[in-house]
């Protein structure tokens, strides 16, 4: 049985920064952050969104049918609201799902999407009339004047995994390996992550290296294989670094048709910002629409988390992929551009551990899904069509 993504949808904030206003407000040339990181804008999150907000706006522009045969819901976030309750608790009920459901909240930084779609497979296999919906959530948050400033960011992707799916089947076979290491943190009581960025880097290409280098061992494929290779991004950068520890000095056509589609996932990242879980998935949608893919193409993702985990993995698109994946420019030309000190002032506001009860101002934030603010220690959310 051919299990999969059946469909894709996307949400962010309304705000977006400009990485040349960054670059000049803390000192740097802003070719350093153009293209020395590869970002160009990036989501700036008003204290009315959080990643239950951003996650509900993303699964309630799936096809209304599909939702009500989810039996599962699955959210992947490094961003979570609570010490104990799910997100994906909040956001059933956001989406008036039936009560006869499981929801999970999964975490291991940026991986856990991929683990929440291997899982969600699983489900599929022993129900296959059933869809589980994965969404991938997360506000990348460094702190002002860090270097990781450049690289935050924020939304999610919702997914629907399903038997004879529309977008891509997974195949099997992928190779996940796991470190105990400290590139990339936060502890329970920080809002902002700590992080060995060079580091990080570093031991981003070891996984990719090493998940690739097996799952070619494994199954016998080779670089010529694939149609196109896509990576979780942090930053668009990084997604370059991977490609070229592969490819070295390769100048022939499939190094060409790898260059380009990379180019192609890095579309929509780079006037994003890091979506930590989300990203790869992104990645992927930003592909579709960009890239030059056709039905039966196999895609190999490497999936990277902090901490650290890597999986390499492949699909083979779907005849009517296309159709089934949300088209980006136009949700993401309608933002709005913030000021730095617009920028800072909402990074400031943010509910984060503040105890104390906070009700926010609802009248700037037209998203459908918001955050109100916060009474009895309890999170207040609002559905504007309710
Ligand atoms: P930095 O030290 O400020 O930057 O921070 P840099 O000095 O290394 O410069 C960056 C690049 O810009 C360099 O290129 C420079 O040469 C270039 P590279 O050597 O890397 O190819 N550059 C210029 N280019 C053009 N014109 C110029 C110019 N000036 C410099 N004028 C760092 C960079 C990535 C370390 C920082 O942003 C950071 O700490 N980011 C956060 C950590 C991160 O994203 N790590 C990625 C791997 S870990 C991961 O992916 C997991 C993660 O998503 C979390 C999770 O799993 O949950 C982060």
């Amino acid at each position: 049985m051919k299990i999969g993504i059946d469909e894709m949808r996307f949400a962010t904030t309304p705000y977006y920064l400009s990485m040349t206003d960054l670059a000049h407000a803390r000192g740097e040339d802003p070719n350093k952050y153009l293209i020395g990181i590869g970002q160009e804008k990036q989501a700036v999150v008003p204290p009315t969104q959080d990643i239950v907000t951003l996650g509900a706006q993303a699964a309630a522009k799936l096809p209304a049918d599909k939702l009500k045969r989810v039996r599962t819901i699955i959210v992947a976030t490094e961003s979570g609201v609570d010490n104990s309750k799910a997100s994906a608790m909040y956001i059933k009920h956001l989406l008036k799902l039936d009560d006869n459901i499981r929801v999970i909240e999964l975490k291991e930084a940026c991986y856990a999407a991929t683990a929440g779609l291997q899982f969600a497979k699983g489900m599929v296999t022993l129900e296959p009339q059933t869809y589980v919906l994965v969404i991938a959530a997360d506000i990348a948050r460094y702190g002002l004047n860090t270097p990781g400033e450049v690289t935050q960011g924020a939304g999610a992707v919702a997914m629907l995994v399903a038997a004879n799916p529309h977008v891509m089947t997974i195949e099997p076979g992928a190779v996940s390996y796991s470190q105990d290491l400290m590139d990339f943190w936060r502890p329970l009581y920080a809002t902002e992550a700590m992080v060995d960025g060079k580091y990080s880097t570093n031991v981003y290409i070891d996984f990719f290296q090493h998940t690739y280098q097996r799952y070619l061992q494994q199954t016998g494929l080779s670089l010529e294989d694939f149609t196109a290779l896509i990576f979780h991004l942090p930053f668009t950068k990084m997604g370059k670094k991977a490609l070229e520890s592969l490819l070295g000095d390769r100048d022939d056509q499939v190094a060409k048709r790898l260059r380009d589609q990379l180019k192609a996932e890095q579309v929509d990242c780079r006037s994003v910002g890091n979506l930590y879980t989300g990203s790869l998935y992104l990645g992927l949608m930003s592909l579709i629409q960009h890239g030059s893919v056709a039905a039966g193409d196999r895609i190999g993702l490497f999936s990277y988390g902090s901490g650290a985990e890597g999986e390499f993995y492949t699909g083979i698109l779907q005849p009517d992929f296309h159709d089934h994946v949300e088209q980006l420019d136009g949700p993401l030309n309608a933002r709005q551009q913030v000021t730095v000190a617009e920028y800072e002032d909402m990074f400031n506001q943010q509910l984060g551990m503040k105890p104390e009860d906070i009700e926010f101002d609802l009248t700037k934030d037209h998203s459908r899904f918001l955050l109100a603010g916060q009474r009895d220690h309890q999170r207040q959310y609002v559905d504007r069509d309710n």
